[in-house]
């Protein structure tokens, strides 16, 4: 989604700008822009499309300055064109505003505003920013931004420059993630660490409702009523190649093949593989509260609610223990059951997806306890929860999520260790699947090495129209993350069923164009996949089989296997899904279509 790099120092601003920008271009965007202070007044530059245009922009008539805001947009209100391109000027052309999020009341206030005289020349929300800031200018940048914002209904994050009050950006958030990055001399503002790591590690994460002037000379933050607050410097520790291609071609195949080290810092120090156990120190939970636990809701959207499917058989069938697993954005908007011991597992690949966030808000209005499954540490969901596991799978760039999701598994499959140990699940059950557990990497390594069997797959599928997934049990979750990953970066029409489900009305669809992936490892479900096999054989489909195992039985009924490793039924999945995940990026790259960053789509989504 949106962008937003800023920065105040004593270097020239343009091409840092530039540089953040690239470094969020893998958030989705479709428009882009930047303004400067040049010393004499406001200058601004957009462009339709890729951050390149912008460049050109640039080049083409370059702007100078040592104090600026830069933008990427994902469009909501309005289409995307460089009219509508942040950042966007009030009438008198002093005063430059980026903004992430959504000005609810944006209609009311553009009417008034029109009232008064204002002139807009955008179809954006964001506009009315602008020009709210200049009908409030009386003494201060900081003064008018205040008044602004106490207007406005919504969601932001801002950056905003004038040249009436020049050498100073005013940031402001709320309901949409911003930092300053602190640095010798000068600083940044960003929405996203990624924009500013090669230049500073130190970091100071705002919260909602404050408001932070940075200058040359430091930064202050205060509330919107003007009251001091004071803030935490934060160390972030990703490096600065992890947020590089390092030789792949793109992020998401770098990130498929990381699994084997995601999967070993997600469990780093948390197994005890004697007693069968996990150790998740920022549970912030005491034994009894635990103890108390006796139902639990997860909630997430897409990649991470399918993980969350997973969760919930690991925890039903091993912890005993009731598990409820929501899209956010419909249990937000429910009259969801939830009690004083009810556990609410949060989970977020980003820690800022919007409607996770509210849903998780709203479990704690309602008493939940809440436990944040995060990848990006200090992110809003990191910071609400009562608890949290961080998955540790370092930054996702690529825009289909991979690594982030078998994390996401492992960070259940511990939570779920803790819990059934303490209730019904014995040692040497614990012991099994924590052995199994640290068998994973070598096991998805075994994969990955195999993975141009998987791009010969890709060759002779990559023109169909459309594909099923079909899985069942553990693999049923898999079945639709399979289809997920399909559609969104080959733009391919593709489902996810449990095998079974198909006979009650996609078995209509199959034919001898329709591929049918299906999610067959030797679990306790493996006999029931295999007639469902032979269903799909009998109407002409075309079957790929992913499976653990030379099966007498499937002899002849499948076009295309490949195989993985065995495994304890539970952790199938993270095996399973490795070859889907492949699958989708050689499909879409031989499509010749951007892995990285598919049309329509954001990395995170901020806005409901
Ligand atoms: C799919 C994908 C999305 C995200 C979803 C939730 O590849 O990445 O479906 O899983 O938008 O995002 P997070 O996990 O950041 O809350």
């Amino acid at each position: 989604m949106c962008g937003i790099v800023g920065y105040v120092g004593g270097r020239g601003a343009t091409s840092l700008l530039i540089e953040g920008l690239k470094r969020l271009e893998y958030r989705g965007y479709d428009s882009a822009g930047i303004a400067m202070n040049n010393g004499n007044g406001l200058e601004t530059r957009k462009a339709k499309g890729k951050i390149s245009m912008l460049e050109a922009a640039v080049n083409g008539n370059p702007i100078h300055g040592t104090v600026g805001i830069a933008h990427t947009r994902w469009a909501t209100h309005g289409a995307p064109n460089e009219c509508n391109a942040h950042p966007h000027i009030d009438c008198t052309k002093t005063i430059a505003v980026v903004h992430n999020g959504i000005i609810e009341n944006y209609s009311a206030l553009r009417t008034v505003l029109k009232e008064k005289g204002h002139v807009f020349v955008s179809e954006t929300d964001t506009e009315v920013l602008a020009h709210l800031i200049e009908e409030n200018f009386e003494t201060t940048l900081e003064d008018a931004v205040m008044d602004a914002l106490n207007l406005v209904e919504g969601t932001f994050g801002i950056a905003v420059v004038s040249s009436r009050d020049k050498d100073k950006i005013v940031a402001a958030r709320k309901g949409s993630p911003l930092l300053i990055g602190v640095g010798d001399g000068e600083y940044f503002v960003a929405s996203d660490v990624a924009a500013i790591l090669a230049q500073t590690r130190e970091v100071v994460y705002l919260d909602d409702g404050e408001v932070a002037v940075i200058t040359r000379e430091g930064y202050q933050v205060s509330d919107l009523g003007a009251r001091p607050v004071r803030k935490g410097v934060s160390r972030i520790e990703w490096d600065l190649d992890q947020i590089e291609k390092g030789g792949f071609d793109h992020f998401m195949m770098k990130e498929i093949f990381e699994q084997p080290n995601s999967i070993t810092n997600a469990m780093r120090g948390r197994i005890v593989v004697e007693d069968g156990y996990s150790k998740l120190g920022g549970m912030n939970i005491t034994r009894d509260e635990l103890e108390k636990i006796d139902n639990i809701i997860i909630t997430a959207c897409g990649t991470s609610w399918h993980s969350g499917l997973i969760g919930e058989l690991m925890i039903e069938e091993n912890a005993r223990i009731p598990v409820e697993t929501e899209y956010a954005s419909e249990f937000r908007y429910r009259n969801p059951i939830v009690t004083p011991n009810s556990l609410c597992v949060v989970i977020s690949q980003s820690g800022e997806t919007a409607d996770t966030l509210a849903a998780m808000r709203e479990a704690k209005r309602r008493g939940a306890r809440t436990l944040g499954l995060v990848n990006v540490v200090g992110s809003t969901i990191a910071r609400e929860d009562d608890g949290g596991v961080y998955l540790h799978a370092g930054p996702e760039i690529g825009v289909a999520s991979t690594k982030a999701f078998t994390s996401q598994v492992i960070g259940l499959a511990l939570l779920m260790l803790k819990f059934a140990r303490r209730r019904d699940m014995s040692v040497a059950r614990g012991r099994e699947i924590a052995m199994a557990m640290e068998a994973l990497p070598a096991q998805v390594q075994q994969i990955l090495d195999r993975a141009k069997e998987m791009e010969m797959i890709a060759e002779k599928f990559k023109d169909a129209q459309n594909f099923l997934y079909l899985g069942r049990g553990y693999n049923f979750p898999v079945a639709l993350e399979g289809a997920l990953k399909l559609k969104e970066i080959s733009y391919i029409h593709a489902e996810g069923y449990p095998a079974a489900e198909m006979k009650h009305g996609p078995i209509a669809l199959i034919d001898e164009n329709m591929p049918v992936v299906f999610i067959a490892p030797h679990d306790s479900v493996f006999d029931k996949v295999a007639s469902n096999i032979q269903e799909v054989k009998a109407r002409g489909g075309k079957v790929i089989c992913v499976t653990s195992r030379e099966e007498p039985a499937l002899k002849g009924l499948i076009d295309y296997e490949f195989r993985i490793p065995e495994t304890v039924d539970m952790l199938y999945p993270i095996l399973t899904v490795v070859p889907l995940q492949l699958l989708a990026y050689y499909i879409a790259t031989k499509r010749g279509l951007d892995v990285d960053q598919p049309r329509n789509l954001a990395k995170s989504v901020t806005v409901e």
